[in-house]
């Protein structure tokens, strides 16, 4: 199994990551996005440089965009496809050795995930859970968000100092997505973990000890979820992983990767919203006071920090053949890399880009969930958790501060913070 890891490891990674930090040291844009070293401000200047070379350049052997019509319009267009391990725009003995070294483990960023799982299975995948996340559902969890976010505010007063990532952000997503999954609350610390291990694998250019470990994990990962889907199986139960094994439509293997897709996605990107937007009200504190006199702008700020600073800044897409997009010919095959941290930045949508304001009234359009068939399932329970938590958080300890510089996250897609020591009071 590790021999098999290592390989697939070599040829999704570790050439990739050679070849990135490469380009970095040549002062290329996409290296120093993906593997530079300046890693959290520098993105939206090497974003910028991109944008100089054209709506979709193309850049070291791929094409980029930071246009927000294009990646839109690509993210809507079924004539491109999900990236996954063995997708068509790599060579064939690659591809050959990539389906050969297939672990069968509930990566979520391989199929049968639904996330990098083209149409028609995507469709079935998604119809199974897609009710359960409907905005008329997720209301119906507003009681018990704002229970469990009233507890961890309660219990943060008993820390000598208070971590709002570790002690906050990180604890409600996982208390939350754990209770619609029907997980149970012994089980929040090792699904933090597993998150913890996990999420590197959305990333490119991971080094072997990160992937090994991530690896690892997930063998974790399908044991249990094996053991509790066969639990399922035999007895349903109303939450929404006995939507995923009722009627038997999926293979287990379906089954059990959707099931830690919908547990990673599921608190993965919301603690980062809630870390990134915690940073971004402590640095601006005319937006807080404007918040204080106006609650009801809330949800807007919400989406004006998913904007500003959303937690996914790239995805990509393949061409299934040659597309013609903004006068270019895209080729059949070819990689879109689609910034959506660009997009979300672009002017011709945005005005004043750089500007946080929580009163912009189109910040909704960002497109930090994504759009079309993929765009994000959780989109409304995220909403829901940033608007009840922040507001919160800002109204019960309104000297709220930060004690030093948050700790960046050395992750570099998923835009986050590890750590942020906070003062709740004022000296
Ligand atoms: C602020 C929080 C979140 C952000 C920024 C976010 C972002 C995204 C993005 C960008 C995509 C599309 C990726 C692509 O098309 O390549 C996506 C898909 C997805 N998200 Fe979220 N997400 C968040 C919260 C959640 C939550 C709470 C859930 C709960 C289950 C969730 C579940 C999913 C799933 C299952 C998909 C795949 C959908 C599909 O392929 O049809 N996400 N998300």
């Amino acid at each position: 199994m590790l021999f098999r890891a290592w390989i697939r490891w070599m040829l999704l990674h570790g050439l990739q990551r050679f070849y990135l930090l490469w380009l970095a040291r040549r002062g290329d844009p996409l290296g120093q996005i993906a593997v530079g070293s300046d890693r959290l401000l520098g993105s939206s200047q090497y974003i910028e440089e991109i944008r100089q070379r054209g709506r979709i350049p193309a850049m070291s052997g791929v094409r980029v965009t930071t246009d927000y019509e294009l990646c839109r319009l690509i993210l809507r267009d079924r004539r491109f496809s999900v990236v996954t391990p063995n997708h068509r725009a790599l060579p064939k003995p690659i591809r050959w050795v990539m389906t050969k070294t297939d672990l069968g483990l509930p990566n979520l960023a391989e199929p049968p995930a639904m996330l990098v799982t083209d149409p028609p299975e995507h469709t079935q995948y998604r119809r199974l859970v897609g009710q359960a996340f409907s905005p008329k559902a997720i209301v119906k969890l507003e009681e018990r968000i704002v229970e469990v976010t009233d507890d961890l505010l309660e219990r943060l007063q008993s820390k000598p100092r208070p971590d709002l990532i570790v002690d906050f952000s990180a604890q409600l997503p996982v208390a939350i997505i754990a209770e619609i999954l029907g997980l149970p609350a012994e089980m929040h610390s090792t699904l933090l973990k597993w998150g913890d291990t996990g999420a590197p694998l959305l990333e490119r250019g991971l080094a072997w000890s990160t992937f090994r470990h991530a690896i690892e994990d997930l063998v974790e990962v399908k044991r249990y979820f094996d053991h509790h889907l066969d639990g399922l199986a035999a007895e349903p139960g109303d939450d929404v992983l006995s939507l995923l094994v009722k009627g038997g439509e999926l293979t287990r293997r379906e089954q059990v990767a959707n099931a830690a897709l919908l547990l990673d996605a599921g608190f993965l990107t919301t603690v980062n919203m809630l870390g990134n937007g915690i940073a971004l009200l402590t640095r601006h504190p005319d937006q807080l006071e404007l918040l204080a006199a106006q609650p009801e702008l809330w949800p807007r700020a919400v989406e004006e920090i998913l904007r500003y600073d959303g937690p996914v800044r790239m995805t990509g897409r393949v061409a299934s053949c040659d597309v013609d997009i903004a006068d270019q010919r895209v080729k059949s095959g070819c990689l879109v890399l689609l910034s959506l941290a660009g997009a979300n930045y672009d002017n011709a949508v945005f005005p004043d880009p750089e500007r946080f304001d929580v009163t912009r009234a189109n910040a909704a359009d960002h497109l930090s969930f994504g759009s079309g068939v993929h765009g994000c399932l959780g989109a409304a329970l995220a909403r829901l958790e940033g608007a009840i938590a922040l507001r919160a958080l800002f109204e019960r300890y309104p000297d709220l501060r930060l004690d030093g510089p948050p700790i960046p996250h050395p992750l570099r897609n998923l835009h986050a913070y590890r750590s942020m020591p906070a003062k709740l009071h004022a000296d």
